[in-house]
């Protein structure tokens, strides 16, 4: 069960829990009126650091003191892993309060403290139990954050409709390949459609063909399972508030494409065992995508946003391609694929095309593209290329006020002639494995013209091995409150 929260101006006098936010060096906000048990608080090593959260047992209920570390640097990411770290100390309890709102500096907007609190407790209280029999879920049942004002109330409603989507975008991950087939994936991204008010397209293979999306074909036809390319469109109902119009008067586009390959065998260019257990997270990139586009009709943005995941499985069999044969991708160009293993770029090739087709004023595409930026950057911070620079920065601030972290990487110009092909116009791989996050961006690009485009490489992130603050071990949903930030911000200003 979900957690229901509530505001309220003081805490209800049942609550059982009341988690108060406490700063470095056990200093408590000058709002708090309560005296904490400071000498308790030290002898069990509560310093106030983020992500501590230390119980104090009482007579009515138990406080927990909450560590946010120090007052000037409590951001909403803070707050996300403050409250992340109250959930997990009152798992077992049904009824938590919460003053964290009283942590927040006088700079920081109170509806986006308070969007940042829901969303913290409510990812952290998110387990994947489907296939589970011993599960011992989360209890809370409603979460009371102290505080006042319609911003606040916004804020809260905000934060808890972004953790549901990300949760979908776990789910989805975390689903075996067995379960999430492209077929399933085109199901649920119905169930949005039907429930969100959404305009769902869905191609079936017969349809891939004859559209000539040469690379998501290409890939499929190694496996049994059959590709699907799924659209979801979201118009803003007439008269929606937008800043922006285009020149023609209309509302902006936004594409979103991200990568559904619902297991990655590697293909004819077989992975290790090693390297294929991992590969149902292989769909994150279009999880986040379907999960952007399930909270869009609530939030209301006055920008058309169109979804795009082209999916499928990617496995060896006597009908799969060859390292050696030649895709035509659905914009005319011809692709050498040398590795069947670089087969996200060939399915995304097809994506980034639909997505210029649809006139799309900007497009941002996710994918768990290449092991080389894991490599560059670790297990949680991913990569961000594009051909714009403001699209670049909205992307950025988008993921900073998410708190997702993505590092800017290049483009080089110099590299290009890696993927020159001897046979077609370009081919699916690098030289070497030097600098692979980049090749596959600059393969990428070759598919945008020139719209202004960004893609994260989310291949470390997308996926947690361990468990941290809000962060689930397995699918994270990363990527899903960066587009939700970036569809808000791009209707506020565009
Ligand atoms: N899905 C993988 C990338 C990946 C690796 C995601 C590790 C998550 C964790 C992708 O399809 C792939 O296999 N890329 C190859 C590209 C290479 C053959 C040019 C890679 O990174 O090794
Ligand atoms: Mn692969
Ligand atoms: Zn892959």
């Amino acid at each position: 069960m979900a957690i229901a929260y509530a505001v309220t101006a003081d805490a209800p006098a049942d609550t059982e829990v009341l988690g108060i936010p406490v700063f470095a060096g056990r200093r408590v906000p000058n709002t708090a009126s309560r005296a904490l048990d400071v000498d308790y608080l030290a002898e069990r090593g509560f310093e106030g650091k983020v992500g501590q959260a230390c119980p104090l047992p009482g007579r009515d209920h138990t406080v927990i003191a909450v560590g946010v570390g120090e007052a000037k640097e409590v951001t909403p990411e803070v707050l996300r892993r403050a409250a992340a770290a109250l959930v997990k100390a009152a798992w077992h309890d049904t009824s938590v309060t919460t003053t964290l709102l009283d942590a927040a500096p006088r700079g920081l907007e109170k509806g986006r403290a308070a969007q940042a609190i829901a969303e913290g407790a409510a990812l952290a209280s998110y387990r994947f139990s489907v296939y589970k029999r011993d599960v011992k879920p989360c209890r809370i049942e409603t979460l009371t954050i102290v505080g006042r004002g319609a911003a606040v109330k916004r804020g809260v409603g905000r934060g808890e409709r972004i953790a549901a989507a990300v949760a979908l975008a776990r789910d989805l991950v975390n689903e075996p390949a067995g379960a999430m087939t492209p077929r399933r994936l085109a199901h649920v991204a119905g169930e949005i459609a039907e429930r969100e008010g959404l305009t769902l397209t869905v191609l079936d293979e017969v349809e891939i063909a004859n559209l000539g999306l040469g690379g998501l074909q290409g890939v499929a036809r190694g496996s049994e399972e059959p590709p699907r390319l799924i659209e979801l469109v979201y118009e803003p109902a007439r008269g929606t508030r937008s800043n922006g119009r285009t020149a023609k008067g209309q509302v902006p586009t936004l594409a979103l494409v991200g990568k559904g390959i619902t297991f990655d065998s590697g293909g004819l260019s077989l992975k290790t065992a090693d390297g294929m257990e991992t590969m149902k997270t292989d769909m994150g990139g279009g999880a986040a995508v379907l999960a952007a586009m399930s909270v869009l009709s609530s939030l209301k943005p006055g920008v058309k946003v169109v979804g795009i995941v082209p999916a499928t499985e990617n496995m060896p069999s006597g009908s799969a391609i060859k390292p050696g044969d030649v895709l035509k991708i659905r914009n005319g160009k011809t692709v050498e694929v040398l590795n069947t293993d670089a087969e996200g770029r060939l399915v995304l090739a097809d994506g980034l095309s639909l997505a210029v087709e649809a006139g799309a004023d900007a497009i941002v595409d996710l994918a768990t593209l290449t092991g080389a930026c894991v490599v560059a950057l670790g297990r949680t911070i991913a990569g961000l290329m594009g051909n714009d620079d403001a699209l670049i920065d909205r992307l950025r601030a988008a993921a900073d006020r998410s708190g997702e972290p993505v590092w800017h990487l290049p483009l080089p110009e110099e590299y290009r002639k890696d993927i020159d092909s001897e046979v077609a116009d370009i081919k699916n791989t690098g030289a070497g494995r030097y600098g692979g996050a980049l090749t596959a961006g600059l393969f990428l690009q070759e598919f945008v013209g020139d719209t202004p485009w960004v893609h994260l490489d989310i291949a470390g992130p997308a996926r947690a091995d361990s468990e941290d603050g809000y962060i689930a071990k397995g699918g994270t949903g990363f990527g899903v409150r960066t587009l939700v930030e970036t569809v808000l911000a791009f209707a506020e200003t565009d």
